[in-house]
């Protein structure tokens, strides 16, 4: 298995561009089962996520998923909503991905509810049934492979199917879940009749998604608000010739201006989506970091230019829905927490376990108390020292890689697999800073 050795304390210095949004390509590969041709698709970051999803996609046979590849990525469920409304039905196991929120169900452990989801496309008129346990979902020839959590532990899979087509229908989400938001608008597209999908999530890759997918055909209205209006096609697939341009990441905007804050001589950071990070820039603020945004005319987005203040100020963060501070941004801001002065509280209201790696960043030399799972407080400025670190998640697998480079000494990085799950080739660029980073295997 690949790890990462790190030799921390030098301050980083130079520029780095932003990757294509991982979150707004992940849906838009999934909507290609909407088209009746193939969808072209530009900037996709090269990420190991896409290439699951890609995977996926080559190996749907009649809306079924392929059920090894569909557990490996959470966002796997954006395929069912477009394979149901395009074959009529589709089989799938509960989704895999990152384990950081609650459990889905008492009969399967550590993944993520579906629950909106199934909600609403019984709203539309489809009909689900839960095949419940592991043997339906391995296939008996890779039995043997399978981690032994796996095959203990019992992973739902459902049948979906719409045997009098698909309806338009007034649903109004329990949360505003991102990717549920997206997954039913895509559904809706080919639906019969009107959806209307309210108390819907408002994340820039809802907006992106809609934006192309109307380009195609599709009549999509208020995407970026908390009600959406879809006119279904009553099946006709959508037949554009637009390309998908993936946006630029802003979280891995965001991860790399805390990291321009917390640990950079001078860094500037290219293609950066300003207005999609106004909270974080708002908090950067608020913790005394320095920076400076600059537009110019060959870009469609500014730069932003950062460096280390001389003192960072503890701030308290609250990680909300979209425009407040992202939740995926939550683990790498806690890495400059460490180097504040003062207590920051650290609230995460979106996800339970997702403060779960503070544990291994107290073992560095933070002092991070956890006071319940939605809660921390990060007392500082400490010292951190260099550790051997597992990669638990995409956004804190990258955190420890950020608090490894701020750290004194060599730290060791395993199950790197969940931070190429997000970021492209993310050594070779933060090594063009300046950073001491090899990948070994
Ligand atoms: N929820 C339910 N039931 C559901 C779905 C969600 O209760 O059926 C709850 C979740 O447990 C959570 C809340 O709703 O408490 C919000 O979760 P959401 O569904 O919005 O998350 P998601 O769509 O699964 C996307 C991103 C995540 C990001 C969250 C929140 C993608 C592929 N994933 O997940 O990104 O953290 O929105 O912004 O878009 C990542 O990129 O590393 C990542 C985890």
């Amino acid at each position: 298995m690949a790890k990462f050795l790190v030799r921390g304390g030098k301050l980083l210095e130079g520029g780095i561009a932003v990757s294509g949004s991982k979150n707004a390509s992940l849906p838009a590969l999934a909507a290609s089962l909407l088209f009746s041709g193939t969808p072209v698709f530009q900037n996709l970051p090269e990420i190991e996520d896409i290439k699951r999803m890609k995977e996926l996609l080559e190996n749907i046979k009649g809306g079924q998923l392929n059920y090894e590849i569909a557990k490996k990525i959470r966002a796997s469920i954006l395929v069912v909503g477009p394979a149901l409304a395009r074959f009529g039905r589709s089989s799938f196991p509960h989704p895999g991905g990152c384990v950081i929120g609650a459990p889905a169900s008492p009969t399967s452990l550590g993944g993520r509810p579906i629950d909106v989801f199934l909600d609403g496309w019984r709203a539309m008129g489809a009909e689900i049934s839960l095949r419940s346990s592991t043997s339906d979902v391995k296939s008996p020839k890779t039995s043997d492979v399978f981690p032994r959590s796996e095959i203990v532990h019992s992973i739902p899979a459902y049948a979906i199917s719409a045997p009098r087509g698909l309806r338009g229908c007034d649903f109004t989400f329990r949360v505003p879940s991102v990717t549920g938001t997206e997954g039913l608008m895509m559904t809706a597209v080919l639906a019969n009749g009107q959806t209307i999908l309210r108390n819907a999530a408002q994340e820039p890759e809802i907006m992106s998604l809609a934006d192309w997918l109307n380009k195609n055909g599709a009549e999509i209205c208020g995407a970026g608000t908390h009600t959406i209006t879809i006119e279904g096609r009553a099946g006709k697939p959508l037949s554009g010739k637009a390309p998908f341009f993936a946006p630029p990441d802003r979280i891995e905007a965001g991860s790399f201006a805390i990291l321009g804050a917390a640990a950079a001589k001078e860094m500037t950071i290219k293609n950066f989506p300003a207005e999609e990070l106004t909270a974080l820039l708002a908090v950067l603020k608020a913790a005394g970091a320095e920076f400076e945004i600059t537009h110019n005319d060959h870009s469609l987005f500014p730069s932003i230019t950062l460096k280390r203040a001389a003192k960072l100020r503890a701030v308290n963060i609250q990680t909300k829905e979209y425009p407040g501070f992202a939740t995926d941004l939550q683990a790498p801001y806690v890495v400059l927490a460490t180097q504040a002065e003062g207590a920051s509280m650290i609230h995460e209201t979106i996800f339970e376990g997702r403060l779960n790696y503070a544990e291994d960043l107290n073992k560095m030399g933070a002092r991070i108390i956890l006071c319940d799972p939605h809660r921390a407080i990060v007392q500082g400025p400490s010292n951190l020292t260099g550790w051997n670190l597992e990669g638990p998640d995409i956004r804190a697998g990258l955190a420890f890689l950020m608090a490894a480079l701020i750290a004194n000494g060599e730290s060791q990085i395993g199950n790197i697999y969940q931070i190429d799950r997000g970021h492209e080739k993310i050594d070779e660029r933060l090594r063009a800073l300046g950073a001491d980073i090899q990948r070994v295997k």
